[in-house]
């Protein structure tokens, strides 16, 4: 059984972040937002992936993209799958991509899909649609991924067909809890989104079936912040080791860690979190550290397109502070470990999404490293932004020589 996931605001991360833990063979891509996971869904973490919104189980490949004929497979597929659900009023709702069916239609479908079901004698509610999909805040108030929900995900690319039934979306309230309700925020230093910490984490990881459980490895984010990847690390299981400049980050991620402990009932023991100030560029760090992950520094919060100068003189402090720390803890950690780091990269004015990189991510190797890239998307590919501003997140993925 195979998985089809669809993907976020930025497909490419959430591609990266699957072919990191699946490996690229058993990912297919399907359009320009799915992918198919040669995968059965319920062994997928979903919780912890950052980049995908929605995860079903692929009940059916067509090899038409006719939406007549679609139809007429659900009409005879929906009775008979009805009848293996437990009794009671079953809820209905499609969404698709890929086809150039309008919303009219689709509701037609819809009703028929109905009509054929209540003749098998159940009752049933269809969901109706805003958009051809259906998004994760609808599927989860019509409970569609509970026994008697019924989302069915019907994706083309032109030519063939994948339906999907969806299983789990992304739980967008919890993020934003622990975005926003946790106790100790900084502006200043930025807010890494949570979703993105766990791209992050699961880039670092790579791939499941070769790496140890969670339990007991060490995440090192050494420009840990306020701590939101230490956070979600830990919500996965691993133990947390954050390390900034500034003592005052140290107690902020203490306190956001505690919070998170508390809230999501973790019953971690108190010091289930390694924590301690110092300079990324000279410190040492405690070992064992299985694997590097975070946010670096990002140089000045640009709010307006920059000055030549300026941003010139930001892309030389940045690229020296993380050279340092790379040299620094080459010397102190086994050949392989893993890194995710997201970098500094600032938008500029000459053209959608072309960016200004460091210059280090041309000199990887000879800072002792090897860089990893993906089959599913280019290394230009992993630029976190958004349109509104300037200053973007590179992610560089390494591994130690
Ligand atoms: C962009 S912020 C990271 C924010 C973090 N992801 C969070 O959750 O809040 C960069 C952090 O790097 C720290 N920093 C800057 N230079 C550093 C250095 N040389 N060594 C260690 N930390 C440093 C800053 O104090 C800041 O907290």
């Amino acid at each position: 059984m195979k998985s089809l996931l669809i993907l976020g605001r930025q497909p490419a991360l959430g591609l990266a972040e699957l072919e990191s833990l699946y490996g690229a063979p058993a990912l297919v891509s399907l359009g320009d937002q799915a992918v198919i996971v040669d995968v059965e869904a319920s062994t997928i973490p979903f919780y912890r992936l950052g980049g995908a919104t929605k995860l079903c189980s692929v009940i059916h490949e067509l090899d038409t993209t006719d939406w007549r004929k679609i139809e007429k497979f659900l009409m005879q597929a929906a009775p008979k799958h009805a009848e293996q659900l437990p009794e009671g009023k079953l809820t209905l709702g499609l969404s698709v991509q890929g086809f150039t069916v309008n919303i009219r239609q689709l509701e037609a479908t819809g009703l028929n899909l109905k009509k054929v079901i209540r003749r098998s004698g159940r009752s049933v509610r269809l969901v109706p649609n805003k958009e051809l999909e259906l998004n994760t805040a609808q599927v989860h108030h019509n409970k569609l991924t509970s026994p008697m929900g019924w989302e069915l995900v019907i994706i083309t690319d032109g030519d063939r067909t994948v339906i999907g039934q969806t299983v789990a979306v992304q739980d967008i309230a919890s993020y934003t809890y622990r975005d926003r309700e946790r106790p100790k925020r900084d502006a200043r230093v930025g807010m890494l989104p949570p979703k993105l910490a766990q791209i992050l984490v699961n880039l670092a990881v790579g791939p499941l079936a070769e790496v140890p459980e969670p339990a007991g490895q060490v995440i090192l984010d050494p420009f840990c912040g306020t701590g939101v990847l230490l956070q979600e690390a830990a919500l996965m299981g691993y133990t947390p080791y954050g390390t900034d400049l500034e003592q005052r980050m140290i107690d902020y991620s203490a306190t956001n860690l505690d919070w998170l402990n508390q809230q999501y009932r973790l019953d971690l023991p108190a010091d289930f979190a390694r924590l301690a100030k110092g300079d990324a560029t000279n410190l040492v760090w405690e070992q064992p550290v299985h694997y590097v992950a975070g946010e670096t520094y990002l140089g000045k919060p640009f709010t307006s397109a920059p000055a030549a100068e300026a941003l010139a003189q930001t892309v030389a402090d940045c690229n020296l502070i993380i050279k340092k720390f790379l040299r620094n803890i080459a010397g102190q950690i086994p050949s392989g470990t893993r890194f995710c780091l997201a970098i500094p990269a600032w938008a500029t004015p000459n053209g959608q999404n072309k960016f200004k990189l460091l210059p280090l991510v041309d000199q990887i190797s000879d800072l002792g490293y090897n860089r990893v890239s993906f089959e599913h998307a280019g290394d230009d590919e992993l630029i976190y932004f958004r349109p509104d501003q300037y200053v973007a997140r590179q992610l560089l993925v390494i591994i130690k020589q």
